[in-house]
């Protein structure tokens, strides 16, 4: 059989650890883009792919001196819009210990802001110009992609881009585009009077007609629209996204398009997620040694002015605070175990005022039992994962989800809904088998979020039964290694030519 060359990809996306970061899609394009450059026989390669990021250069990535230096071939490129050129320029970085290549677009009259995302007049154009930004760079380097990879409403645009505005470059004649769909939750939508200024107002046409009908159009339908394959980020997921209670307006499309797509459940960046060689806490440890576990589990109480107690669970959360999130259902059972039990809860999160403040008020209610720090945090993410007894995770729903997993690999058993990822990669605990490597619940209620405390709350008390919990979650692996190669498949099955 002929060796497989390695692919040309470029990765497009809003969010990349350790760059931007404000959930799960920026650890998944670090993980996924440095396990695809690497040069190890990672799908019987020779070599590592031809991997290129792209991503906007905000304002505090600008600001924070990471190494960058203008790429030749690709400066004061012009994107004609109807009515404005927008200008950028390619700053050229790698991916920590990686020598994948991160092409920065830089652009500061769109990505200077304090944010990475904003409710400006202009958020249609700042990500409608990151999509065309992928494409002229190419452009300008005369780099054919195999398959430019989407992620998200944010470079959903792109594969309509390029069946329009830039059809006529045959550098593009092979290129395949793949939309994968991190949270339908967020699609992009702007009213149609947008579409003049991004350069689509002939192709209107091409757009959603329902859509057009209501006077707006979504970036993420648009991109499931025209994008050659789909995937979105667990099995399970891709098959909720189908139905009427999940698909959030999108289901009658996807379920046209399923035969075209696929559910990979999310890699775990092992590099960066792993208890006996993270850096950001004090005290590793491994599932042949607990030790560190028992220190971090006092430096976190002590960093949240609780006391400690070895006895005493302790409970993390680490989470954007959105309805996404299933915070709703702590109301009515929290507090019950709060005020009954002797338990910690650590919460770090930001988001909604309304979850931010009823954390808040737990914190004020029982000051003794729950720490709280409303902000981001990516050290405190690690002393949570590490130092708590039992991460919490009752989301509404969730398409992969990486903190279940996180927790899994740092001994600290989730508490998860059955639902999306958290149902493809948490199993039950099962005290007479002592298998499994975690805990779920089905019904979206307080009463079985409530069910499932008490249930964990018994087993923490069988010492010998939670260690064997702990042991079977560590030893999970999720890793890159594992999950990746089905990308490269699902690469290698559009793009026949690259075999
Ligand atoms: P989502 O992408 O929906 O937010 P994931 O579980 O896939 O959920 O990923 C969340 C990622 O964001 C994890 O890396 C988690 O540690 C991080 N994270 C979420 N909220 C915070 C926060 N307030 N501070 C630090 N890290 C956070
Ligand atoms: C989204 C989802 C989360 C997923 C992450 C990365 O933000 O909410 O479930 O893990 O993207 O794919």
């Amino acid at each position: 059989m002929p060796a497989m060359r390695p692919m040309r990809l470029a990765l497009a996306a809003s969010e990349l650890t350790p760059f931007a970061k404000t959930g799960g899609l920026a650890d998944v394009l670090l993980g996924l883009g440095r396990w695809l450059g690497e040069p190890a026989e990672n799908d019987g390669a020779p070599a590592g792919h031809d991997v290129r990021l792209f991503v906007p250069y905000y304002q505090k990535i600008a600001a924070s001196g990471v190494p960058v230096e203008p790429l030749a071939g690709a400066q004061d490129i012009d994107v004609r819009f109807p009515d404005r050129v927008v200008r950028f320029g390619i700053q050229h970085g790698k991916l920590p210990q990686s020598d994948v290549s991160v092409y920065f677009v830089d652009c500061p009259e769109l990505y200077d802001r304090e944010g990475i995302y904003t409710s400006d007049s202009d958020e249609a154009l700042r990500f409608a110009t990151l999509s065309r930004a992928v494409i002229e760079t190419c452009q300008r380097l005369q780099w054919g992609p195999d398959v430019i990879h989407c992620n998200d409403w944010h470079t959903a645009l792109l594969p309509l881009y390029l069946r329009t505005l830039y059809a006529w470059d045959q550098l593009f004649a092979d290129t395949k585009t793949l939309l994968t769909i991190h949270n339908i939750g967020y699609q992009g939508v702007f009213n149609t009077a947008t579409l003049d200024s991004i350069g689509l107002g002939e192709h209107r046409a091409q757009l959603h007609h329902c859509d057009l009908q209501r006077e707006e159009f979504s970036f993420l339908k648009t991109g499931i629209l025209h994008a050659h394959k789909l995937s979105t980020v667990s099995l399970t997921y891709a098959s909720e996204i189908q139905t009427d209670e999940f698909g959030m307006g999108m289901q009658d499309l996807l379920k046209q398009r399923s035969a075209d797509l696929v559910g990979i459940v999310n890699g775990v960046d092992y590099g960066e997620w792993d208890p006996s060689t993270d850096p950001k806490i004090p005290h590793n440890y491994s599932v042949d040694d607990l030790a560190g576990k028992a220190k971090m589990k006092a430096a976190l109480c002590n960093r949240f002015h609780l006391p400690h107690d070895p006895r005493a669970p302790v409970f993390g959360v680490v989470s954007r605070l959105t309805s996404q999130k299933g915070f709703e259902l702590f109301a009515d059972s929290i507090p019950v175990y709060l005020q009954r039990d002797d338990i910690r809860l650590c919460v770090l999160g930001s988001g909604e005022s309304h979850h931010e403040e009823y954390f808040q008020w737990l914190r004020d209610t029982w000051p003794e039992k729950v720490g709280i720090y409303r902000g981001f945090q990516e050290e405190l993410a690690h002393w949570i994962e590490a130092g708590s007894d039992c991460f919490l995770m009752p989301s509404r729903f969730e398409p992969c989800g990486l903190n279940q997993m996180y927790s899994l690999r740092y001994g600290t058993p989730p508490v998860v809904r059955k639902t999306g990822g958290l149902a493809d990669t948490v199993e039950p605990w099962n005290p007479d088998t002592r298998t499994g490597t975690g805990f779920s619940f089905g019904e979206y209620s307080s009463q079985a979020l409530a069910d499932t405390v008490d249930w964990v709350l018994r087993n923490w008390r069988d010492r010998e039964g939670w260690q064997q919990l702990m042991r079977n979650g560590m030893t999970q692996d999720f890793s890159w290694e594992r999950q990746g190669p089905a990308y490269v498949r699902l690469y290698r099955s559009m793009t026949p030519a690259a075999v």
